[in-house]
């Protein structure tokens, strides 16, 4: 069975692809957003196994009404090869999560998480925090280290120093990203929160079900920003434990809410906001 519905509709649709992506939320993200600007529209989970990833692609164009789809795992590097068209902050990511079927019919692949990454930040954090005060402390060097690796050089951080429990995956991404990369053993994590201006975690520890994070924070300066992509828990360990020493917090949330912002205008024409109303909506 195709991951389309077969409803003889035209409005306009869109939806995420992944396997599972019964997890995903973010149909109630753009849910919210189609219903509070009173717009007829759809976005819908769609469920594709690797192996129909390739009749998927080739159909999408041919969808009435589909205006694209936002892609996750485990199709965000597998899809690169059906895009006319990717845009360059995706390419040095080297993933596409939202792609835009154009008029003539291509697909336009970009990767909105280093936006959402930087706009969760320049939201959330006190008023005048910049990615240029400092030093970053990265922890993890997956695929989401890569996006907010590009979102923080494009921002102008002078240095991120990468720490990952698995050295070689550091080591490559300094190779690839350049000098202001800084590469360090998983064991000199607390060490190398010294002087740092922004502390974040982009592993699964403290997620719900996954190990905790074992981290220090002593060295931590006290007005260093700290964030945690992780966001189930919302509040995670990491977090409380740097709020009760005084540090400014930003939670995870808020980066999966503003990486969907450009996808929903691009599909539906309507520049969406996140509020408060919706963080309750997607948690709900
Ligand atoms: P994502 O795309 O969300 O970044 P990922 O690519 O699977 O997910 O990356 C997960 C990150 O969490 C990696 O940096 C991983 O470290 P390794 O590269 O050594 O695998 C890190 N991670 C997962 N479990 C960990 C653990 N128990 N201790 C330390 N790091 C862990």
């Amino acid at each position: 069975m195709s991951a389309f519905d077969t409803e003889d509709d035209i409005i306009p649709r869109a939806g995420v692809i992944g396997w599972p992506v019964d997890h995903s939320r973010s149909p109630k993200l753009h849910g919210f957003w189609l219903q509070q600007h009173g717009l007829s529209g759809r976005y819908d989970k769609l469920p594709v196994p690797p192996e129909d990833l390739a009749a998927f692609m080739t159909d999408l164009p041919k969808e009435p009404g589909f205006r694209g789809i936002n892609v996750t795992i485990p199709h965000k590097v597998a899809v690169l090869p059906y895009l006319a068209q990717v845009d360059p902050v995706a390419r040095r990511i080297g993933a596409v999560n939202t792609i835009t079927v154009q008029p003539d019919g291509s697909l336009h692949g970009s990767n909105t998480d280093a936006f959402g990454f930087l706009e969760n930040l320049n939201m959330d954090a006190p008023a005048g925090w910049s990615a240029t005060a400092g030093p970053a402390a990265l922890l993890g060097a997956g695929g989401a280290a890569r996006a907010i690796i590009v979102a923080l050089l494009d921002a102008g951080v002078p240095e991120i120093r990468l720490l990952n429990r698995s050295r070689d995956k550091a080591d490559a991404l300094a190779a690839e990203f350049g000098p202001r990369i800084i590469p360090a053993d998983w064991d000199e994590r607390a060490g190398a929160l010294g002087g740092a201006s922004l502390l974040v975690n982009t592993t699964s520890l403290g997620m719900a079900g996954q190990p905790a994070l074992d981290l220090a924070l002593d060295d931590l300066p006290a007005d260093a920003l700290v964030n945690d992509i992780v966001y189930s828990p919302l509040e995670t360990d990491l977090l409380a434990r740097a709020r009760a020493r005084g540090n400014p917090v930003v939670d995870g949330l808020g980066m999966l809410l503003h990486q969907g912002r450009p996808g929903f205008e691009a599909w539906f024409g309507v520049a969406p906001a996140v509020t408060s109303e919706l963080r309750g909506a997607v948690l709900a």
